[in-house]
């Protein structure tokens, strides 16, 4: 019999109340070093208010597929539920992985065999998988600076000493990065990975140079390591000319590279791709036995007729056309509203623009004002692997529509006005 929410309610309330367990005494080393982001917890808020939140990451879900994805649901169940309801190999499900080979091959010209491809539960799940694969306490992973925070938080959990190499306008500075692999084997020190968003990068939008792609290989091949190029973005063009991702460079499988259907069909998928020579395959594989078994099926058969069919080509441009006035108005309002001081990237693509506000000004302390009068943003600190900017700020614009993106850099604007004025009058 079903005791009902009121009655649940109250026995956990009793349970709360009760002399509680040392519960910290449980959880493992590793799991003591968890810590939830505070500014998620901030975030969190914003969730249930009216303020406009340019701080979340989402896909707007008016680009979602709906009915593409019911037609093809229904042709699955109906002819291969068989295979799209049973369990999966660990690799993934093959006319998929196939489907995803032919792709990678006509659209950056990548020539890839199923077997150097991977199906995992989004490209979140690789980076876990990375880090249970390649990182020792202790190994240095090399990354951007700022650089995708779930990255920072995923290889984390392995220990690893990160190293950051600063970022401009075309990507990570390859030419640091060189200065510091000397200085790193000059301390004997081997760098195992770096990780790179290659393309329309989370956070700053900025996209890695043709040149500086290349220069990257070849280092890569110098000093011996593998370079992760995660690219969940670059489909997502409004501008510009194309540039092909590092794979496309690589001729000795020194490129693990993590696609992802959730910025080009749906993230509740949760579906995504990894694509790498053979062995770093095979071990990535074992992996993820022991985590989930297999990606999930059905959503890996809907996947398959939606590459296989042409629906994803068809609904790229779809999703372009949404996106680009979102871009557009952003850009505008941020020329019309923002004080002197204030600078920001201007991306091709992606879902990011970066801000970066005069010295002293600390964007985490600002937030707060800020969801006070109506606006939120992700402060720039927590994309850092040492947290060592505190002036900088992301700000998305696939998610509101252009009238409140306008309101909500405006509001902004002013926030940041006031505190400037504020700073120079101290
Ligand atoms: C750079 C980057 N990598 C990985 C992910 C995770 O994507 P997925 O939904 O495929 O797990 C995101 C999501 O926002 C991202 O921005």
């Amino acid at each position: 019999m079903f005791i009902g929410v009121v009655e649940v309610e109250k026995k956990l309330k009793k349970k709360l109340a009760a002399k509680p367990l040392n519960f910290e005494s449980f959880f493992s080393e590793k799991a003591l070093g968890m810590k939830a982001s505070e500014i998620r917890e901030l975030l969190k808020l914003v969730e249930t208010s009216d303020v406009i939140s340019l701080a979340g990451g989402l896909p707007a879900p008016e680009t979602f597929p709906v009915e593409v994805i019911k037609k093809i649901t229904e042709d699955v169940l109906t002819n291969h539920a068989d295979k799209a309801l049973q369990y999966g190999t660990t690799k993934g499900f093959t006319p998929l992985r196939l489907a995803l080979a032919r792709w990678m091959e006509k659209r950056y010209r990548i020539p890839m065999s199923k077997v150097e491809i991977m199906m995992v539960a989004g490209s979140q799940e690789a980076l876990d998988l990375l880090g249970r694969v390649f990182i020792n306490p202790g190994d240095v992973v090399i990354v951007e600076a700022p650089t995708y925070l779930a990255a920072l938080q995923a290889f984390n959990y392995y220990g690893p000493e990160f190293v950051s190499i600063p970022m401009d306008h075309d990507g990570m500075r390859v030419d640091v990065l060189r200065e510091r692999l000397e200085e790193l084997k000059g301390k004997g020190k081997r760098v195992k990975l770096l990780y790179t968003v290659s393309t329309f990068q989370n956070p700053m939008g900025v996209t890695m140079s043709l040149e500086r792609r290349k220069e990257l290989v070849k280092l890569a091949g110098e000093y011996d390591f593998i370079i992760v190029e995660d690219n969940p973005y670059s489909e997502l063009r409004y501008s510009g000319e194309p540039i092909p991702p590092i794979k496309h460079f690589d001729s000795e499988g020194r490129v693990i590279y993590l696609g992802t259907f959730s910025k080009i069909l749906a993230p509740g998928l949760r579906l995504g791709w990894v694509s790498a020579h053979p062995h770093f395959i095979r071990k990535m594989e074992i992996a993820k036995q022991s985590i989930d078994l297999c990606t999930n099926t059905l959503g890996q058969a809907i996947a398959w007729k939606y590459v296989e069919e042409g629906y994803l080509d068809e609904h790229i441009p779809e999703i372009i056309e949404f996106y680009k006035p979102r871009r557009d108005a952003m850009l505008k309002a941020l020329e019309d509203f923002m004080p002197d001081g204030v600078e920001w990237t201007k991306p091709d693509g992606g879902m990011f623009v970066w801000a970066t506000l005069p010295e002293g000004i600390n964007t985490k302390t600002l937030l707060e004002k800020a969801v006070s009068k109506g606006v939120a943003y992700v402060p720039g600190e927590a994309f850092f692997a040492h947290r060592e900017v505190k002036n900088a700020l992301r700000l998305n614009f696939t998610y509101v529509p252009e009238e409140k993106i306008r309101e909500g850099v405006k509001r902004l604007a002013e926030v940041i006005g006031e505190e400037l004025r504020k700073s120079s009058s101290q």
